[in-house]
């Protein structure tokens, strides 16, 4: 069974999309131990609350060094004896050493069909707006292992999704973000599969 540790700042629906997944069986041989959120006020805290998962705030408010916080993070992850790292709506860069510590098993969900609309500056609406304002008719959203990068790392799933006439951000938004919550689970349960294949199950 692997042990996945989830990374928030906000609403959390990506997270709730991982716990739906696990409990439906989409999402074979791996559980959530741990939810780490930047923000105390984050919703995400609620939904790990209600499904009995482990919870604990590391941000700028309690840390307010990135030293530290990078510090209490690998802490937290290793206290949780963390297999796969995730980042759903989680809204900080992560330092050189979590990346080292954790290379190839950390993965982030991306609003967009990286390489367009990605990178510093792009994230939540600022995605959509960018798309809007460019006149494509086609956005995605794409997950993918994280590296020393912003939205860089390799590649693991990209689905596509209509750009539609009279779009405005908000409709956009969540239009992809149903394609996030398809992909994230499909992409976690592949990395899942890799690394049992991998490493002879576990
Ligand atoms: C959304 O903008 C999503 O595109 C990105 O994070 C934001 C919030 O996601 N991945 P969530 O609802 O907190 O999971």
């Amino acid at each position: 069974m692997l042990k996945i540790t989830v990374m928030v700042s906000g609403g959390g629906t990506n997270l709730q999309a991982i716990i739906d997944g696990i409990e439906s069986g989409l999402i074979e041989d791996a559980e959530i131990v741990k939810v780490i959120s930047s923000n105390s006020k984050a919703f995400s805290l609620e939904r790990a609350k209600k499904h009995k998962i482990d919870s604990i705030v590391i941000g700028k408010e309690n840390y307010p060094s990135q030293k530290e916080r990078t510090k209490a993070i690998i802490k937290a992850l290793g206290d949780a004896d963390t297999d796969i790292v995730v980042l759903a709506g989680y809204m900080s860069i992560l330092e050189a050493d979590l990346i080292e510590a954790y290379r190839g098993r950390i993965i982030n969900i991306h609003p967009s069909l990286i390489p367009n609309f990605c990178g510093p500056g792009f994230y939540g609406k600022h995605v959509h707006e960018a798309v809007l304002k460019s006149g494509v008719k086609e956005t995605g959203a794409t997950v993918h292992y994280v590296d020393e990068g912003v939205d860089t790392g390799p590649i693991i799933l990209q689905e596509s999704v209509p750009v539609l006439e009279g779009d405005t951000v908000e409709k956009l938004a969540a239009r992809v973000l149903i394609t996030e919550h398809k992909i994230l689970c499909e992409g976690i349960k592949k990395v899942v599969e890799s690394m049992l294949t991998y490493e002879g199950g576990k």
